[in-house]
């Protein structure tokens, strides 16, 4: 496992170049993190290119969520190759051959293109969802049963691990084992307002519970002095 500031990535939510541009160039002069994580604000944006432009000699988390037939999925996989990502990630309720689709697919295109394979991991449950909400949509709650279901079969298809909320993480180690990548979201430094995430952990405490990547945000990208921020996240995590 990766410790320290190395396992997060810092989510850059902006359909705005300049401001992106702006922050990677900001946060490049402190310590060094995991990489990006552009989504699909800045990606429906700018494209690869774009998304190339602002993120180029950092390891990029591509949080596209892709969620369509196989090929499809696959095709989508391959294309995103294009940009080198450290991660890429699919929706597991898209099911078994699409999850097995994208999990061949990127190892393939890897292979053609020489470079190490992306971790391709799965979304479950997304976290904007409760019980009800489930019901709603006719699958089976509670939302920790099928967020377990979902990312067994996400293991059981060949991908590396899942996106979870950082109240998930030791239900997920204890039927994914160690090996399992958990990507977590949702994470607070206690020195940062929380927002409109709910249930949070500290970098330290998600790290500890057992997270393999952290995501991390408006703490760092909204703070007044972006680069003390991430020296402070650091000093946390020292
Ligand atoms: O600003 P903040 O630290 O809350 O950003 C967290 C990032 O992780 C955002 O890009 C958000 O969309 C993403 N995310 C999340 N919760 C999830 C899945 C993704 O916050 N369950």
């Amino acid at each position: 496992m990766t410790d320290g500031l190395e396992s997060v990535f810092i989510a850059l939510d902006t359909a705005d170049p300049l401001r992106a541009r702006q922050l990677v160039r900001t946060l490049g002069e402190g310590p060094r993190t995991a990489g990006y994580k552009v989504g699909k604000e800045f990606f429906t944006a700018h494209g690869p290119i774009g998304t190339r432009e602002v993120t180029d000699g950092f390891p990029l988390f591509l949080d596209l969520k892709f969620h369509d037939i196989p090929n499809t999925v696959a095709g989508a996989i391959r294309s995103s190759l294009q940009l080198h990502p450290a991660i890429v990630n699919v929706h597991a309720s898209g099911g078994p051959s699409m999850m097995r689709a994208a999990a061949e697919a990127a190892r393939e295109a890897a292979e053609q293109q020489q470079i190490p394979p992306p971790w391709v991991v799965a979304v479950t449950v997304l976290t904007s969802l409760d019980d009800q909400d489930l019901k709603a949509v006719g699958q089976t709650g509670p939302v920790l049963d099928q967020v377990v279901r979902l990312a067994t079969l996400a293991q059981d298809c060949g991908l590396d691990g899942v996106v979870c909320s950082p109240r998930e993480i030791g239900d997920l180690r204890h039927h994914c084992g160690p090996d399992f990548r958990l990507v977590v979201p949702g994470i607070r430094p206690d020195w940062a307002v929380s927002g409109d995430q709910k249930r949070t952990l500290t970098p330290r405490e998600a790290l500890d519970a057992g997270a393999d990547r952290l995501v991390i945000g408006r703490p760092v990208t909204e703070a007044r002095d972006p680069l003390e921020a991430l020296q402070r996240l650091a000093d946390d995590l020292a």
